[in-house]
């Protein structure tokens, strides 16, 4: 793969050692010389460059620790909350194996907004990277749905009850919701081979998503990285070879995310969990607030907002699929909003929106909190299906530069 940003550095590979016998017949190192260190970037990324490969090693991580966590894991509906405990007290290390997991999940998701919002302040889901895009948002619904099996599998509280609002809102989908819901909790109440499928469910797709990371990557290398300015690099002297200088302001981004997850980790592993899900599942008694994890409350914000069960599913859903059409949604040629007034102070608006509709899902969605939300769930589809495709009509945008240096 030779990105339009000139890959440099893939001919033969010369020498008589074991790796260059290697690289004769599988082609290895100079594949990995080609992509990974003299790759030519655009020089002028910020560090909102490092999320796409924070994300990747927080991913590696969830897979080791998720595999030595599931070796001690029992799913079923007697002995997994059990088993947790023993994991937390008897297992070797155990804490920290569920430590790591715990806070990784909500930083990966917390790193996966952030990655998110990257490409729509820059417009780096405009040609050509618009398959680059689909992917990463594919990637997005696979690890929604991952954590939400992930979170299941203590059989706490909140993994019930959780499970149990999701159940009956999959079952309001009319025609098809009963049937689904039954495949989702394989029997009428939820138990052993419901736990035992969203535990697979949560292994499966975790891996799956390395082969989609596998080819969100390859579509970035075909297309080349956007940067800030949002202008395709013209000359040389507009791009730097990945290595050593994104290689090491990776390093620099890694260290920052390190502390802040080693802080969250050791410190404060708790502050990101709901403490009702340390109370074993109890399906006679419903807690008073049922709550997602924070990631999914702007999700379960608008949920709320809107009136009619179906309709607040459609809504929800809908906050994730309607990003599946922006690329065709924003028809202006211009893509970082840092030469877009109006986009740019409307994207900064749809952030608000998203905390807002996040503290409608923790506060219930009733009194002012109702306005509020619906007022943020408004915004937020006028954001993409009203201001996006109308505001090249009357945006007038700031002059391009015709380089990046
Ligand atoms: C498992 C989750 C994901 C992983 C591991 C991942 C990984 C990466 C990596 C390594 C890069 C290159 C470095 C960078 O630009 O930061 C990248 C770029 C990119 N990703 Fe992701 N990504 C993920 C999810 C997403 C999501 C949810 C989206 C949003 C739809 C997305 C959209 C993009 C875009 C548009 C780029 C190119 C950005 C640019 O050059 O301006 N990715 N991703």
């Amino acid at each position: 793969m030779n990105g339009p940003q000139g890959v440099q550095g893939t001919g033969q590979q010369s020498g008589t050692g074991v790796i260059a016998w290697i690289d004769r017949r599988l082609h290895v190192v100079r594949w990995f010389r080609a992509e990974y260190v003299d790759y030519r970037m655009p020089r002028n990324l910020n560090g909102l460059w490092n999320f796409g490969a924070i994300l990747c090693v927080v991913l590696v991580l969830m897979l080791a620790t998720g595999i030595f966590l599931a070796m001690n894991y029992t799913p079923a509906a007697t002995g997994a909350f059990a088993s947790i405990e023993v994991i937390e007290r008897q297992v070797p290390a155990g804490w920290l194996l569920r430590a790591l997991h715990m806070t990784g999940a909500s930083l990966f998701m917390g790193a996966l907004y952030v990655h998110l919002y990257r490409g729509l302040y820059y417009g780096s889901y405009k040609a050509p990277r618009e398959i680059l895009w689909l992917t990463g948002l594919v990637l997005l619904v696979m690890t929604m749905v991952t954590a939400f099996a992930g979170y299941v599998l203590p059989w706490g509280q909140m993994s019930y009850w959780g499970a149990d609002v999701v159940g009956k809102a999959v079952g309001a989908i009319p025609g098809l919701g009963p049937a689904l819901e039954h495949v989702m909790e394989g029997s009428d109440a939820l138990g052993d081979v419901f736990i035992h499928r969203f535990f697979v469910l949560h292994f499966v797709m975790a891996f799956a998503i390395v082969g989609i990371v596998g080819l969100h990557v390859a579509a970035l290398h075909i297309s080349g990285s956007n940067n800030p300015l949002g202008v395709e690099p013209a000359k040389p002297s507009d791009t730097v070879p990945f290595h050593p200088y994104y290689s090491s302001k990776d390093m620099v981004g890694l260290v920052l995310f390190g502390i802040v997850f080693a802080a969250l980790a050791f410190l404060w592993p708790d502050l990101l969990s709901e403490p009702a899900n340390y109370r074993p599942a109890n399906p006679l008694h419903t807690p008073t607030d049922i709550e997602p994890e924070w990631y999914f409350l702007p999700f379960y914000g608008i949920l709320q907002s809107v009136p009619s069960k179906f309709l607040g599913l459609v809504a929800s859903a809908g906050a994730v699929l309607v990003l599946f059409a922006v690329p065709w949604l924003d028809p202006s040629p211009v893509r970082s909003v840092r030469f877009r007034p109006v986009c740019r102070i409307a994207l900064w608006g749809l952030v608000v929106a998203f905390v807002l509709l996040g503290l409608v899902g923790r506060h219930h969605a009733a009194g002012a909190w109702m306005i509020a939300g619906r007022c943020a769930t408004l915004y937020y589809f006028g954001y993409f299906l009203v201001l996006l495709p109308f505001a090249p009509r009357f945006e007038k945008t700031r002059p391009l530069p015709s380089s990046l240096s």
